[in-house]
């Protein structure tokens, strides 16, 4: 069966066709182009899918793409732009935080989901908050540090702030 959908991407008014059985990741790789976000198992293990949904970090495997119709969402294409990258991104800039970035977009949107819910967390804190994103590369202790320049440096940033004062309004 097919819906006709329309949401919000990265702020720009989209409309869709899906099937029932299309997973939202597949909707914004797929027919939206937004390939930033990726696929590291298709079982809601790895994280690498994250997306924020009305202002809260998901991962887009465990989510019909036709239950998101209405919905604002964010990608790591959304977060900031070349030139203007938000806190979270600089962040894994200046610490090193990615290897061969197959997480990373992921990482960026869970961290930012993160510093929503806590702008200033310890490093346990960071540690469980990302507990649900996997980094083959094992590297860890850099995205901790990445996020805790975040922390420092403007936090979630505009983008996030305003998609969750928006949902919660
Ligand atoms: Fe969604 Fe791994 S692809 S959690
Ligand atoms: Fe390679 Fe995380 S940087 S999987």
């Amino acid at each position: 069966m097919k819906h006709d959908i329309g949401l919000t991407v990265n702020g720009v008014a989209t409309s869709a066709t899906v099937d029932s059985r299309t997973l939202l990741v597949h909707l914004l790789r797929e027919q939206l182009g937004l390939t930033g976000t990726h696929v590291g198992c298709d079982s809601s293990n790895c994280g690498a899918c994250t997306v924020l949904l009305d202002g809260e970090a998901v991962k887009s495997c465990t989510v019909l793409a036709a239950a998101a119709d209405g919905a604002s969402l964010v990608t790591v294409e959304g977060l900031g732009s070349e030139g203007d990258l938000s806190p979270v991104q600089e962040g894994f800039r200046q610490c090193h935080g990615l290897q061969c970035g197959y997480c990373t977009p992921g990482m960026l949107i869970a961290a930012t989901s993160l510093l929503l819910d806590n702008p200033d967390p310890a490093e346990e804190e960071i540690r469980s908050g990302l507990e649900g994103n996997l980094c083959r590369c094992t590297g860890y202790q850099m995205i901790v540090e990445s996020v805790r320049w975040a922390a420092e440096h403007g936090g979630a940033g505009a983008v996030a702030a305003a998609e969750r004062d928006g949902a919660r309004a």
